[in-house]
């Protein structure tokens, strides 16, 4: 039985991840785990929060009756009015526990916004470089992408926006801070976009994909999107804040301030159950009633940047520090982003190439890999682009 051409194509299109982690797991078995020095993959590497732990174990405790069956879909009332209630006070919004569908993740709310939102043929803006994923999010929506390059220091650029609007444009992904480029959108550029909306015909939603919204160094804070830009749906997780990627807890909602509410949140709703999720985990949910606020300490990944960006810059490498996120996005020695991937391999090093982010010319570098792994690592980054630079001036002289 042969699979979809949808499906072959995507996981054609996917492949890079699946040679870098089968090269990873190829090299650690040469060289040994300890010996190879893996930047791919962005799941945390720190404990969630005492205080989430510890909400967890009272709720376990607590064997509350029937807290472990079906529920509404969109989540219990009394978390949604708790999410509500943290998103009034954080943006000034009056946001409602009727706006609120709990959900499996970030990528849970993700989808749920676009199946409620897109016909087939329908447009979504995404802006490059960007997660990889939704791309295929909006192709499981029936959605059509249509990339915008953002500007030269990897913010929105709101004329190339406005160029790709077309009738059929229903959204835009937005996503501060950002993956892959760690940038945080100051709030010029987020009420430029709202200027934007403002003025087009038809509407336009943003989707605001927040889940390293507390990842923000230097003391600084994310802007709020949806107190800037009036349609927003919020798409937020605890898997980066609370280091909870693997429980699958997270929310949408959408702001009072986006048309034909009453519809989209009903359309929203159902969209959950009928993606197959039905609800988030019931657990989790009691979980995030008394621990919604706490967050990982970002400390370590704020350290751990400040090491790689001092060390790569003092090698020779363009460096531009990430103000939010555990990634940096490093421009490469050589345009070729996947040779230079293949040349870090070769020191141990792995590394995404930019490319799978819609970007050539970069790499993207995980902080979630330990410190002494990091310091351990530097040695190779410094004979690959060593290695490179030789090449380089050596043809340039078989040239003259
Ligand atoms: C930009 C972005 N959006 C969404 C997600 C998915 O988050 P979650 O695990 O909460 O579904 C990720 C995960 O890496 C991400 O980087």
């Amino acid at each position: 039985m042969p699979i979809a051409k949808t499906i072959a194509e995507q996981l054609g299109r996917g492949s890079w991840v699946r040679r870098m982690f089968e090269d990873g797991l190829k090299l650690k078995r040469e060289r040994g785990e300890e010996n190879v020095f893996d930047y791919t993959l962005g799941n945390p590497d720190v404990e969630p929060p005492a205080p989430v732990l510890e909400a967890l174990e009272r709720v376990v405790a607590r064997r509350r009756p029937r807290s472990h069956g079906y529920m509404p879909n969109a989540g219990y009332p009394e978390v949604r009015e708790a999410i509500a209630a943290e998103l009034r006070h954080n943006t000034g919004v009056e946001f409602t526990a009727s706006d609120v569908v709990v959900t499996v993740g970030a990528a849970g709310a993700c989808n749920v916004i676009l199946e409620a939102l897109l016909d087939s043929g329908d447009e979504v803006i995404v802006l490059r470089p960007s997660f990889p994923e939704y791309a295929f999010y909006i192709n499981n929506h029936r959605g059509r992408v249509v990339p915008v390059e953002t500007d030269a220091t990897f913010l929105p650029d709101v004329e190339r926006i406005a160029a790709a609007i077309t009738p059929r444009t229903r959204a835009i992904m937005l996503n501060t801070p950002n993956n892959p480029t760690g940038r945080v959108y100051p709030e010029s550029v987020l009420r430029e976009l709202n200027a934007l909306l403002a003025k087009v015909p038809q509407a336009i939603t943003v989707i605001s994909d927040e889940p390293y919204k507390a990842i923000v160094f230097d003391g600084k804070r994310q802007p709020e999107v949806s107190s800037l830009i009036a349609p927003t749906a919020i798409c937020n997780s605890w898997s980066k804040s609370q280091a909870l990627s693997g429980e699958r807890i997270g929310y949408l909602a959408l702001s009072p301030r986006l048309p034909d509410l009453p519809d989209l949140r009903s359309a929203c709703g159902f969209a959950n159950r009928i993606l197959g999720f039905v609800n988030a985990p019931a657990i989790w949910q009691w979980v995030m009633l008394e621990a919604a606020a706490a967050t990982v300490d970002i400390s370590g990944y704020e350290h751990k940047r400040n090491l790689l960006c001092d060390a790569l810059s003092a090698i020779g490498y363009e460096v531009t520090r990430p103000e939010g996120t555990f990634y940096l996005f490093l421009k490469t020695p050589i345009p070729d982003d996947t040779a230079f991937v293949q040349r870090l391999a070769a020191e141990g090093v792995l590394a995404v190439p930019g490319i799978g982010f819609g970007k050539a010319g970069y790499i993207r570098l995980s902080l979630t890999i330990p410190t002494d792994y990091i310091q351990r690592s530097i040695v190779g980054f410094e004979r690959a682009f060593a290695a490179v630079k030789a090449e380089a001036s050596q043809s340039a002289k078989g040239r003259r």
